[in-house]
């Protein structure tokens, strides 16, 4: 795969550093990083010898270049470097939105893969959806995320849109579900450390029986309701008119439409 260049090395891709150095798929000296202001997974791989705003001879060397710069800053980040680029690097994109085919022109007609990941891949734990026309850069983002996490190739690039919705923006979802349930306990009169430590565990336990297979969550959702119980009583609610079902589509179809904008 040869060395990996990081464009924009914040949030995602100092999870992403994280999440390699942890799967032993890249050392610091595999890596090449470009940014202003790295965030504290990349600086730390920097002073383990990790190479910072490389020269241009440097960047030749990388078969890797994942763009992890926010979506609005890219063609300039692949402006910065794209003459630098051997012919073969392989582009890997996690800006949300951008279309393959901008990249690749930005890019001097270099292979494209785009991947959707989530922040959990700095601990193995990712979801990644995958597009890519080309086969090699196909290979390539395969390889860099089944590494930390679960990875879903699609077969349509337009699909990234609806992946994105429900994947890659969706642990913020989960976060502000979490964060209404904690402030509803204190209202119903629990202390904010009990309701909080009660809302956690409850929520991580509960992923964690997901996460083991064997039931899909309407069957776990029925072993733990009750006919005529409290559950029942709340999920008349949840589930309701005006409930989950189309308030997440609303704003599952508001994170199709931003995505849609950002690659306009
Ligand atoms: N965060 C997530 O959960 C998540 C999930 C899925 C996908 N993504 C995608 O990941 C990308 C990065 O998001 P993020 O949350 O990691 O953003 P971020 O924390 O702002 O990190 C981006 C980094 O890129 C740097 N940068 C700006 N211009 C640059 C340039 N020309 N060349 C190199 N580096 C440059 C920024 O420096 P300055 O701070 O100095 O501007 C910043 O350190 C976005 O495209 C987003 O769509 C993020």
């Amino acid at each position: 795969m040869g060395p990996l260049l990081m464009l924009g090395a914040g949030r995602m891709g100092g999870a992403l550093i994280s999440g390699w150095r942890r799967a032993a798929l890249l050392s610091p000296g595999d890596l090449m990083i470009r940014d202003p202001h790295p965030g504290d997974e990349a600086r730390a791989a920097i002073a383990q010898g990790a190479l910072h705003d490389p020269d241009p001879a440097a960047m030749g060397r990388a078969g890797v270049v994942l763009l992890a710069v926010k979506p609005q800053l890219w063609r300039e980040a692949a402006a910065e470097v794209s003459e630098a680029l051997s012919a073969d690097a392989v582009i890997v994109s996690i800006a949300a939105g951008v279309p393959a085919g901008d990249i690749s022109t930005a890019f001097g007609g270099r292979a494209v893969a785009r991947i959707m990941p989530t922040t959990a891949a700095a601990i193995g734990q990712g979801a990644a959806s995958l597009y890519a026309s080309d086969p090699r850069a196909a290979a390539v983002a395969q390889t860099l995320f089944a590494a930390v996490g679960v990875v879903v190739e699609l077969a349509d690039e337009d699909l990234m849109h609806a992946a994105t919705a429900v994947s890659g923006s969706a642990p913020a979802y989960l976060y502000a579900f979490i964060e209404a349930l904690e402030a509803a306990g204190a209202a119903a009169g629990l202390s904010p450390q009990a309701a909080q430590s009660l809302v956690r565990a409850t929520i991580t336990g509960a992923a964690a029986l997901l996460a083991q297979g064997g039931d899909d969550p309407a069957a776990l959702r029925r072993q733990v309701t009750s006919p005529g119980g409290t559950t029942q009583a709340a999920l008349e609610v949840l589930m309701g008119e005006g409930g989950f079902g189309p308030l997440i589509d609303q704003a599952v179809a508001a994170a199709v439409a931003r995505s849609r904008a950002l690659g306009a």
